[in-house]
């Protein structure tokens, strides 16, 4: 009779290949679950978008937050693949993990305070914040750290570091911060935040340059801009000489940023690096000669 007023017990993930159940909460996604249980379950960008967390899903049932047949092959939804950043247990679950022992970039997240040092608006939508940081940090470039505001915004937001660290680390790091309707953290991130402290956890994610010789394909949009330009700074120190072929699209002229830096990135490289610019909105009787959709 009372059913109705029952509130949902948290579910278990049971890793294939480890050891090691995980408790899942209520509404809680399999990824959230692992590393917050400190495992270092492969993942990228948490939304469904890159197919990195992607895993077998062997025993028991979920439901998925978003469609993953458009990123996943026919292949491997026949053989049960789900992506975990997308998928909350409804029942007890096993899971099998392709690459879950992947070496990865092999910096273990951790939490460190610091507060804003500087601030920057790129364009009229997208901030660039500087946080310096009360111990140096390591990351690969390309990878993103949780940000909270302690005792103003709490839940953490993930955002990737702008720059690339030294070998040493970095005590002070860069995000781009693009404002969205009603988000909380885009919106504090407009205001007068110099000196606020900030909470930092990382780094996260398996985005980082593979080594090898073959051409590098980047694609960028709006603030995704950050962790293409740290990847490329980062193998810029390191004398990369593989080609580059770097597509960054924006709405119109006014959304493009950082390009003296992508710029300047270009005429150090070792190799080959073509940079396209790709304006989707740009008035048809603008001065922009440069790509658009239906220009090439
Ligand atoms: S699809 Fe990118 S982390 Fe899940």
């Amino acid at each position: 009779m009372f059913g109705f007023f029952k509130s949902a017990k948290p579910k278990s993930v049971y890793i294939e290949g480890m050891d090691q159940a995980l408790e899942v909460g209520n509404k809680e996604t399999i990824l959230n679950a692992a590393l917050r249980q400190g495992v270092r379950f492969p993942h990228s960008c948490r939304v469904g978008g890159c197919a990195s967390c992607k895993c077998r899903l062997t025993e028991g049932k979920v439901k998925e937050l978003t469609e993953s047949a458009y990123i996943l092959s026919e292949d491997e939804l026949d053989q049960g693949y789900i992506l975990a950043c997308q998928s909350v247990p409804k029942t007890d679950v096993r899971i099998a993990v392709d690459n879950l022992n992947s070496d990865g970039p092999g910096f273990a997240p951790r939490r460190i305070t610091g507060s804003v040092v500087a601030q920057q608006p790129l364009t009229h939508d997208i901030m660039a914040l500087d946080i310096r940081l009360d111990e140096s940090i390591q990351y690969a470039a390309g990878q993103y750290a949780l940000l909270s505001v302690p005792g103003c915004i709490e839940e953490p937001r993930s955002y990737s570091f702008a720059t690339a660290a030294g070998p040493g680390g970095e005590q002070r790091v860069r995000f781009f911060i693009r404002r969205v309707p009603n988000g909380e953290m885009s919106g504090w991130a407009q205001g007068p935040v110099l000196d606020t402290p900030i909470a930092l956890e990382g780094p996260f994610g398996d985005f980082y340059l593979r080594d090898g010789s073959s051409p590098i394909l980047c694609i960028a949009g709006g603030s995704g801009l950050a962790p293409i330009k740290a990847l490329l700074e980062d193998a810029l120190s390191f004398k990369n000489p593989r080609p580059v072929v770097f597509l960054f699209g924006a709405r119109s002229q006014q959304d493009l940023y950082c390009l003296d830096d992508i710029k300047q990135l270009q005429q150090e490289w070792a190799g080959d690096f073509t940079f396209v610019p790709v304006l989707s909105e740009e008035p048809a009787d603008s001065d922009w000669h440069g790509r658009a959709p239906g220009a090439w």
